[in-house]
């Protein structure tokens, strides 16, 4: 099973799509792929068949976004807590993840072709260790591809990204990189998985739950969201179709609430530069101590991001040359 689907459209999908395509249409799409377990129940197969079903969705889905114009996908593919279901089926969904991981490492010049870039979100020292190796192997190999981003978040939850990126954060001042006044959400957002990414705008659950389960909760706060009953191996070209149209429906609202949340996060950032300045000249602050101070704290925070770039990518390194 192929990660680069190409499929024939019905003249009824192409005249949806060229409808669809005139109004505005999301950059990232994030998905909550439930259902796989009810689905395979109603098919009397087991967990895993469910799974497999639910992966073919995602190729599928891929395709469909290719054709619409939506060009970065997150999947939450596993979850940290997903870590407690039953060992057959984590050992299922594990094995079905390398089968996944080396095909998409056969197919490579496939992927270059079409510029797709893979990336892995989540503790990636919590997979065994042949998929730590594998997502080191895929994301190394894709990661100059620029047209369209697959973000699948395994050993993910929302809480331990940010808890990691508070450590990151934390350590960065204990060991002098940064001032604490350079912490903002601007700075903590570059250290969360998916630093490099823009926010989801909208994002889409299956199987008629209506909560997040811990999912881009940072990322997501300004993004639309489409709770649908279908099942996730059940999700249709017109289920798409449907949320990107809600989507389309409230783009104005959701994009001047962004625009206003980012205007704000701007002020906060203006506002503790002037403050530091004030507890440190007192009434004889000035323009020039607050450009000088604003300079220095771009400046920390470029070099503490580069060296996190470069343990990151050396992180990736190592993973992937490790033996099975
Ligand atoms: C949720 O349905 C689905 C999952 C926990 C796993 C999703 C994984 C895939 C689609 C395959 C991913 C593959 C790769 C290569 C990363 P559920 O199990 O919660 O179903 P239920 O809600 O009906 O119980
Ligand atoms: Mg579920």
């Amino acid at each position: 099973m192929t990660w680069i689907v190409e499929q024939d459209r019905t003249w009824a999908e192409w005249a949806a799509l060229r409808i669809l395509r005139v109004g505005p249409v999301p950059n990232h799409l994030a998905i909550i792929m439930d259902g796989n377990r009810r689905f395979a129940r109603k098919e009397h197969k087991d967990a895993l068949a469910g799974h497999t079903r639910g992966f073919h969705k995602l190729t599928e889905v891929l395709c469909w976004c290719r054709d619409l114009g939506i060009n970065e996908v997150t999947a939450y593919a596993f979850s940290i807590e997903n870590f407690k279901r039953s060992k057959q089926e984590v050992d299922g969904l594990m094995d079905l993840a390398a089968e996944k991981f080396a095909k998409l490492l056969e197919e490579k010049e496939k992927l270059e072709k079409h510029g797709v870039c893979i990336r892995v979100i989540g503790d990636l020292n919590l997979l065994p260790q042949r998929i730590k190796k594998l997502t080191g192997e895929a994301i190394l190999a894709t990661r100059h591809n620029t047209k369209c981003f697959l973000n699948l978040a395994l050993a993910y939850t929302s809480r331990d990204e940010i808890c990691s990126a508070m450590n990151e954060l934390s350590q960065g001042v204990a060991e002098g990189q940064l001032m604490t006044s350079d912490i903002s959400e601007e700075l903590l957002e570059k250290c969360l998985h998916t630093r490099g990414s823009r926010d989801p705008d909208l994002l889409v659950r299956t199987s008629g739950e209506v909560r997040l389960s811990d999912f881009l909760l940072w990322q997501s706060g300004f993004s639309c969201l489409f709770f649908t009953k279908v099942l996730w191996p059940e999700f249709t070209i017109w289920h798409l179709f449907g949320a990107v149209f809600y989507y389309q429906r409230h783009y104005h609202t959701l994009t001047a609430a962004r625009q206003e949340c980012l205007a704000l996060r701007q002020c906060m950032v203006e506002e503790s530069d002037i403050e530091c300045c004030h507890t440190k000249y007192g009434d004889k602050v000035s323009q020039e101590h607050i450009g000088a101070h604003a300079s220095a704290r771009k400046e920390r925070i470029e070099n503490f991001l580069a060296k996190l770039h470069e343990q990151k990518l050396y992180y990736l390194q190592q993973i992937s040359n490790t033996s099975d």
